[in-house]
């Protein structure tokens, strides 16, 4: 792999770091005579709106203060990653895709804690600063200034790569803040604990800590890719009683009762706010999650809650989407409707907690792994999400 020295240089906002040297901080993982280098690895970079993505040579810089650089061992495609590529989250391309990632720490920058080279850990698109008007009230899964790394991983021309959350994990190696580092039993095997890096978290974290699902619950949830599964495993997990899987996909109705859904429903030939009343007694569901970000099924969602239900918003939608809806209903159906980011996750507390889940046999991350591909196969990942053969799709290195 060549090294920063063969690189061309750049100077100002995104210039490459020093070589660690003399008068450089410490960094772990690498030797005296061999410090750790900025390294040249293959990433999966969309380049412009809606082009296919391609694999290109990135430069990972040698980890600065507080970051750390991990070797990443799998990275899940998530549907964030075709919004990205679709410009749907922003317009400052080139982006580095993939984001739902585990690994290894394989250095460390000066000044970071608790982590040490060869540590097993899931990336966490959340880092709470400790310090924003969030953190200080004590809610740090909400943190306002969440921690990325400073230096900026780019193309060999110097170009600055956005990193898609923060993360940019669909190359072998890649550099973050080390509060998005979080350290889990290494027992676990990447290519399930990946997952809990972004839509695993974000779906259980919307049914159990966000929709606050508990025993005996009735819950529909609209969309039932890795995000949705994970909300219905959660339900389940917590001994909810009715369980309604949404979708329009036959495949994905039968992997949604795998997790847990006691009921399903496809969409395409019945009407999904009849069906989820009538297998909740004629009321509507308590807890009603949407993981597919369109105002069709966010309208639907909202009349599938039973009288003073929650409706909890996780499908991340199109800038354009609007959705109008009744004042007397907003008022009258009572509840409460709120999105939610991550699950409302705090990763330090609870990525490990759904390793130990896994570990233990209670939560069963392999199931959504469908297949595990290269990383020259992301851009046909993404036509087989699209046409909902897959519930994930997993990069391993
Ligand atoms: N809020 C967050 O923190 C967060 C985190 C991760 C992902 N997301 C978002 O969650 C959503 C789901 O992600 P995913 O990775 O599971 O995507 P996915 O593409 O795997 O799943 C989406 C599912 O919705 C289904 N669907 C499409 N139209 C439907 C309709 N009209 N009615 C019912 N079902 C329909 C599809 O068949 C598919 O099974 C995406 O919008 C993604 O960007 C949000
Ligand atoms: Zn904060
Ligand atoms: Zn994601």
């Amino acid at each position: 792999m060549p090294e920063a020295a063969d690189l061309p240089q750049r100077t100002g906002e995104g210039a490459r770091p020093e070589q660690a040297g003399e008068g450089s901080p410490p960094i772990e993982g690498g030797t005296p005579e061999q410090p750790v280098a900025a390294t040249v690895v293959q990433g999966v970079v969309a380049g412009a709106r809606g082009a296919p993505v391609t694999l290109r040579d990135i430069v990972v810089p040698a980890p600065g203060p507080g970051e750390v650089r991990v070797r990443v061992r799998a990275c899940g495609v998530c549907h964030t990653d075709l919004h990205y590529r679709e410009g749907v989250v922003g317009d400052g391309f080139p982006f580095l895709l993939g984001h739902e990632a585990a690994g290894n720490v394989e250095a460390v920058g000066a000044g970071v804690d608790g982590l040490a080279v060869g540590d097993a850990v899931v990336l966490a698109w959340r880092a709470p600063c400790g310090n924003c008007r969030s953190c200080r009230r004590g809610r740090p899964w909400y943190c306002f200034e969440s921690r990325n790394a400073t230096q900026p991983m780019t193309l060999l021309d110097g170009t600055p790569l956005g990193a898609a959350l923060g993360i940019g994990a669909f190359a072998a190696l890649t550099l973050v803040a080390a509060g998005q580092a979080v350290k889990v039993d290494p027992r676990a095997r990447p290519e399930a604990t990946s997952l809990i890096g972004c839509g695993v978290m974000a779906g259980f974290g919307a049914a159990a800590i966000a929709g606050g699902v508990g025993r005996g619950d009735t819950v529909a949830v609209f969309g039932c890719g890795g995000v949705g599964d994970a909300a219905i495993a959660a339900a389940h997990l917590a001994g909810a009683a009715t369980i309604v899987a949404v979708d329009v996909d036959p495949a994905k109705l039968a992997w949604a009762r795998g997790f847990g859904a006691t009921h399903t429903v496809d969409a395409r030939s019945e009407d999904p706010v009849e069906a989820v009343r009538a297998a909740t007694g004629g009321f509507g569901a308590d807890l009603v999650i949407e993981a597919v970000g369109s105002p069709t099924t966010y309208r639907q969602a909202f009349y599938a809650r039973d009288h003073a239900g929650t409706l909890v918003q996780v499908g991340v939608p199109d800038p354009s989407a609007t959705i109008e809806l009744p004042l007397a209903e907003l008022f009258g159906r009572g509840g409460s409707l709120r999105s939610s980011w991550y699950g409302d996750c705090l990763p330090s507390r609870d990525f490990p907690a759904l390793v130990e889940l896994y570990l233990s046999g209670r939560l069963d991350l392999d199931a959504f792994v469908t297949e595990t591909i290269p990383l020259e196969g992301v851009e046909a990942a993404f036509e087989r999400m699209l046409a909902g053969a897959v519930l994930r799709s997993v990069v391993v290195f």
